[in-house]
């Protein structure tokens, strides 16, 4: 098979590597599209390893066609369309994921576009619906609201049936954009103060932020008492100062997770409620795929120079 690879802090080429073998529980699949996600950029530096026994190669989700199952597959078959959550190795003509982390794809339904949603789906329902409880008429908050995760997390908060949903970006457009995918309110945070826009209009009673830093005191500022606060990346930093005076006042709770490290079953237990809270919304098209563009495989650098510029919204896809 063919991956774009290379070590940490090197240039991916596109190199020859053995097919791996799908073990007990495990499927083959052969790569219609590879998604990025921003934590490539942070393993491609060195920062980011791989978990023990993920594949050193990038990427954390694919679609494409199921070409051999292992021992013990219950569900999936050779031929079945579909979309996955992987460990890694991604950015390949194949991949091997454990059949609980993969979601199937009906004809008719954009193979290549199928990418857009895994780990967007996966991480927005594990954080915001599992561990934060977003419930329906309540108010949500989400920074970096036209990221791969923002464009979903709006979108499942609006066919979830949160009463105001607010949304953060760094420019007009991707405002825009973020109204479009059903934020009642978008905030470009260059011109306008987020927490007291949120304040002002109803204030958050979930926040879903990727950005750490200084956002920490700005979204307890801007929750409701009982607010949930939960955060998936530390973007401006895992230090700073806090008052936790309204924490305690609000009772707020403060959490934060990953997902790539998380056990194959807890994947499942993952998959299986996007698949049985969510996925129909895909299939009707009320949440729909955000893609910024595509890159064959080969042009990986390309790809990843482009998010790690942060002019992109929404996916960005390679195809191999
Ligand atoms: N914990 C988990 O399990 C998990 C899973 C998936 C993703 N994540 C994290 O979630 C975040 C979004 O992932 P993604 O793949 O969707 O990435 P992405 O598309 O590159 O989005 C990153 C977003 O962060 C915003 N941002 C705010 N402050 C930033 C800063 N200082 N530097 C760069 N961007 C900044 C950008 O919005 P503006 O341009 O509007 O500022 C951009 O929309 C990443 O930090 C990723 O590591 C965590």
């Amino acid at each position: 098979m063919k991956a774009a690879h290379g070590a940490p802090g090197e240039a991916l080429a596109i190199v020859e590597m053995d097919r791996p073998m799908p073990g007990k529980g495990e499927v083959l699949i052969e790569v219609a599209a590879a998604g990025l996600n921003r934590a490539d950029l942070a393993q491609k530096a060195g920062r980011y390893p791989p978990p023990p026994g993920a594949s050193p190669i990038l990427g954390l989700e694919v679609s494409g066609i199921v070409a051999e199952v292992g021992p013990g597959t219950e569900r999936f078959k050779v031929g079945d369309r579909v979309c996955a959550l992987l460990a890694g190795g991604g950015y390949a003509t194949h991949v091997v994921a454990d059949e609980g982390s993969l979601m199937a794809v009906p004809a008719g339904f954009d193979l290549t576009l199928a990418c857009c949603f895994p780990e967007a789906l996966f991480t927005v329902w594990a954080n915001v619906f599992d561990r934060a409880g977003l419930k329906p008429g309540e108010n949500f908050l989400c920074h970096g609201a036209t990221s791969g995760i923002g464009v979903m997390a709006l979108q499942m908060a609006n066919v979830w049936g949160a009463a105001k949903i607010f949304g953060t970006a760094g420019s007009d457009e991707k405002c825009a954009l973020a109204r479009e995918l059903g934020a009642t309110r978008a905030i470009n945070y260059r011109t306008e103060v987020f927490e007291d826009v949120v304040k002002a209009e109803g204030g958050a009673d979930v926040t879903l932020d990727m950005v750490g830093g200084d956002y920490i005191q700005k979204n307890i500022a801007a929750a409701n008492a009982d607010g949930r606060i939960i955060n998936i990346a530390y973007q401006d930093g895992f230090a700073a100062s806090v008052n936790f005076a309204p924490v305690l006042m609000k009772r707020l709770s403060l959490m934060a997770t990953t997902l790539r490290a998380r056990p194959v079953l807890e994947k499942r237990r993952i998959r299986d409620a996007v698949e049985r809270d969510f996925w129909p919304h895909v299939l009707s098209g009320a949440i729909r795929p955000v893609l910024d563009g595509t890159f064959p495989l080969a042009e990986a650098e390309a790809a990843l120079a482009r998010m790690n510029q942060g002019g992109h919204s929404g996916k960005i896809l390679l195809l191999p």
